[in-house]
């Protein structure tokens, strides 16, 4: 039996008030590994206490990085000492958050090692297009003993084509040429804001990176970067579940601490529905749901398309919507995890490989489901704040990973959600 956690949700409550979304985790996670490329002190503020974190700060403290401090939303790292270019998976943490290790152990040790960095519950998690880019810069990777070798005696710089415009990819390639000696140009680059977030922060440490048009990035190596400070961007994906949160149940809230063109997909798709969205200055979005809204279409694409990460939380809210709708999820290839939860609680969707349709019904039911994976927990968490009676939704070490106290957020705009402490088999 392992110790898990559960939440109690006790539907039909209306959202009402304000709350602050918590700082992005898809940007503090690479973010950390650039800290390691800056070998100096650096801190971060707005930075979102969740587990996914907590487990990086485990690896990289076994590597000879010092937490120097985290409190507060404020993180300070000290990569000044020597370290051991290894990431351990001592707790067995999906390692997909250290995917940029790579990039920025070899700008500064020329030499990274990862244990295999597998697949998880949405999909194979490749790292192919990060190996091609690295390789053309000069890296040789073997595997060794279960370990994924990376060596580059000097990266070289050059210019490196992405087939497919990968997060994760472009991110390592901007941490390696930071350092490279000569100019870098990654074209077909991913433009999701904590791209642009993380360029922010190494430019801010001294790095010299530009975007070139169409969807590309020039950057001009330097000998090293310095340390300095960083307040990153707020959670989008965060923002996002906040706001449908708000609309599947009809209320009226204020999300605070978002850039609303960071979330405008979101936007975009509930006003399709009928919901009620405003942008209130530079960092507020009003969202008023309406009853009887509409259903409607979503093809989840790379950034500025309709984010994959908050397909799930939207299907959760089409399925009390009027009408049929399709859901097309053309990045991942097993991103429909919670749709089986879902119709245990009498949603009806019919999915053929990436396409989900959803047919409108007039409500959702209670039930005791499982998460399975980050935002499909979350999909749960919204369907059983509008289900009739209490839902409980078990696992919830799949929703901390990446969400800080969701649960306790949602309660703050009126739910009434109780964490509680389950045995599962
Ligand atoms: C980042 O993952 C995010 N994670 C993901 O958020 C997000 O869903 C994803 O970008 C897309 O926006 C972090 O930033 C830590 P990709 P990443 O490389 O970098 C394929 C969440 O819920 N691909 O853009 O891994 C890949 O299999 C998480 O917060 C290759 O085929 O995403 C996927 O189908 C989930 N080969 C697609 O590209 C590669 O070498 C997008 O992957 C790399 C990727």
């Amino acid at each position: 039996m392992t110790k898990e956690q559960a939440l109690l949700i006790e539907g039909g409550k209306r959202l009402n008030g304000t709350v602050r979304c918590s700082g992005a985790k898809n940007s503090i996670l690479p973010l950390v590994a650039a800290a390691i490329a800056v070998r100096d002190v650096v801190t971060f503020q707005n930075v979102p206490d969740i587990a996914d974190l907590r487990s990086l700060l485990e690896l990289i403290t076994a590597m000879g990085i010092t937490v120097v401090s985290f409190k507060d939303g404020e993180l300070t790292l000290d990569s000044r000492g020597p370290i051991e270019p290894r990431v351990e998976n001592t707790n067995g943490y999906s390692l997909r958050g250290t995917q940029t290790m790579v990039g920025a152990l070899l700008a500064r040790e020329h030499r990274a090692m990862l244990p295999s960095l597998g697949g998880c519950s949405i999909g194979a998690r490749p790292i192919d297009l990060h190996i091609k880019g690295l390789r053309a810069m000069g890296t040789s990777f073997e595997w060794k003993d279960g370990y994924l070798v990376g060596q580059a005696a000097a990266l070289k710089a050059c210019d490196v084509y992405l087939d497919f415009p990968s997060v994760g990819a472009t991110e390592n390639l901007l941490l390696a040429a930071a350092l490279a000696e000569g100019t870098t140009r990654v074209f077909n680059a991913a433009q999701e804001p904590e791209v642009y977030d993380l360029i922010s922060f190494l430019n801010k440490a001294g790095a010299r990176i530009v975007p070139v048009f169409p969807f590309g990035f020039r950057i001009e190596g330097v000998g090293q970067l310095h340390g300095t400070s960083h307040r990153i961007i707020g959670d989008r994906i965060e923002a996002g579940t906040l706001m449908i949160a708000t609309a599947i149940t009809q209320g009226e809230s204020t999300i605070t601490g978002i850039d609303a063109r960071h979330i405008w997909s979101v936007i975009a798709k509930l006003r399709e529905t009928g919901a009620n969205v405003d942008v209130q200055g530079d960092d507020a979005i009003v969202v008023q749901g309406v009853e009887g809204y509409r259903s409607t279409d979503i093809r989840t694409l790379t950034f500025p398309g309709y984010p994959t990460d908050a397909q799930p939380q939207m299907i959760s809210y089409l399925t009390l919507a009027r009408g049929n709708s399709v859901v097309v999820e053309s990045i991942f290839e097993n991103r429909f995890g919670a749709i089986l939860e879902l119709e245990r609680m009498g949603a009806r969707i019919k999915v053929t490989e990436e396409t989900a349709i959803i047919e409108g019904v007039e409500s959702l039911n209670s039930a005791t489901v499982q998460a399975k994976d980050l935002r499909g927990g979350a999909a749960l968490v919204l369907a059983g704040l509008a289900a009739h009676g209490t839902t409980t939704v078990k696992s919830l070490r799949h929703i901390d990973r990446g969400y800080e106290a969701l649960d306790a957020k949602l309660c703050q705009l009126g739910a009434s959600i109780t964490r509680v402490d389950r045995e599962e088999g």
